[in-house]
């Protein structure tokens, strides 16, 4: 038997999946935001020019061919390159002005399958352009926080700066020192890390490594006053809005392109793989990406993550179901549900079936009326309907269903 590819699922809990995409979209569209879809394929060079050489999610975990035209291609292993790609190749950047993106579907990496972490997983995203106040960033953090409030789902936000190329080069000089005396003690990788990019040094899994880097220069000690300034204000306005957040020195997230605000949102409830979402603002990716300097920000929301954490809307029965019970009348209900379909949902029997039968199959479609049509109706034109909600039934002339 064919299987599904290691890491990679089918979603059944499809009901849950598209509820989370109903009130994250409804939400976003509330916020000024629309829809955008890219390709799931584009160059590689793309990817390694925003999400960074030295990640891990380039170095180690693109799914990456050659296509039968010798373009070098990649599956994408997130959504913003894509978007920006977009957003410059449609020259939005030259025409000014602020524009803002949401998305949703699958993402692929290559990475080790457990719990919470999948080869094919789905993201939710917005990508807003334009908008270099950290007013910007607050909101995106609130709408975060507006989903997972409307979903019931409990989190823990972690902030951090990153500092810009103002600040940030002296920050990696600094930490690059302080890790050049220790170089004999951190891992491997971490060592690595010096060379390539010191600051994911910070979020190495490594304990020994992590009882080290208590003492390592902090990224927001040493920010210069107009990223202060902005983290400053940030805190301010959650604050003012309700949105309570932690501070980590630590978070420095995955992907480079990130300057100045990265957060996080955690899941106590979900295991290891706890981060539900993340995002940050990347004001230099633009430019990285052959366009004009604009500011932007945006996050993602890891769905399949989700999944487990949504309460549900009590479901509500709707539509009709239509049986019969003697194959002579198998064609008048198929044309009675094909009618039905044009406002609402109906589902229909191709058998004929005794009653008990029909009304357990209209309670498993969650239909709010079951329409049959026995021998005696089929002769005077009529059809027996229950309401399943209120428990009633009556016969009525088949014009008038
Ligand atoms: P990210 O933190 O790499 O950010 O991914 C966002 C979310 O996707 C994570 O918090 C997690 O919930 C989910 N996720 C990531 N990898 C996996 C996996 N292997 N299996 C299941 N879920 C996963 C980004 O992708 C950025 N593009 C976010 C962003 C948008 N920043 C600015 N704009």
């Amino acid at each position: 038997m064919i299987q599904s590819l290691r890491g990679m699922n089918d979603i059944l809990e499809s009901q849950r999946f598209e509820y989370f995409i109903e009130v994250a979209t409804k939400i976003a569209k509330n916020y000024g935001f629309s829809y955008i879809e890219t390709p799931l394929l584009e160059e590689t060079a793309l990817f390694k020019r925003s999400v960074g050489e030295s990640s891990d999610i380039v170095g180690k975990e693109m799914y990456q061919f050659i296509d039968k035209g010798e373009n070098d291609v990649c599956l994408r292993p997130e959504g913003t390159a894509g978007v920006v790609r977009a957003f410059v190749q449609s020259k939005f950047d030259k025409a000014g002005g602020t524009y803002k993106f949401f998305y949703h579907g699958p993402m692929f990496r290559y990475e080790r399958p457990q719990k919470g972490r999948l080869r094919e997983f789905h993201q939710f995203g917005v990508e807003s352009f334009g908008e270099g106040s950290v007013y910007e960033d607050a909101t995106m953090i609130m709408m975060i926080a507006d989903i997972f409030n409307a979903l019931g789902i409990g989190y823990r936000l972690k902030l951090n700066s990153l500092g810009d190329s103002n600040c940030m080069p002296q920050y990696r000089e600094s930490l690059v020192s302080f890790l050049d005396e220790c170089i004999e003690e951190i891992c491997e990788d971490c060592q690595r890390r010096k060379s390539t990019n010191p600051i994911r040094v910070l979020d190495c899994k490594s304990e020994k490594c992590q009882t080290l880097y208590v003492n390592a220069p902090k990224l927001l000690n040493n920010l210069c006053s107009v990223c202060n300034d902005d983290f400053e204000n940030l805190k301010k306005i959650l604050t003012s809005n309700n949105i309570n957040f932690e501070i980590d020195n630590h978070l420095v997230r995955g992907l480079d392109y990130y300057s100045k605000t990265a957060f996080e949102f955690v899941s106590d409830n979900i295991g290891a793989q706890s981060a539900i979402a993340g995002g940050g603002r990347y004001d230099r990716l633009v430019e990285f990406l052959d366009g004009k300097a604009t500011p932007a920000v945006g996050f993602a929301i890891g769905i399949e993550r989700l999944l487990e954490l949504i309460t549900m809307p009590e479901t509500v029965r709707d539509g009709y179901y239509f049986g019969a019970m003697d194959d002579e009348a198998v064609e008048l209900v198929i044309s009675l549900a094909q009618a039905k379909r044009k406002t609402e949902k109906a589902t229909v029997s191709y058998k004929s079936r005794n009653l008990k039968t029909h009304l357990k199959n209209a309670d498993k479609a969650n239909a709010q009326y079951c329409a049959i049509i026995g021998e005696n109706e089929f002769k005077e034109n009529k059809i027996w309907v229950k309401n399943l909600d209120e428990k009633t039934e009556q016969i009525i002339p088949i014009s008038e269903i």
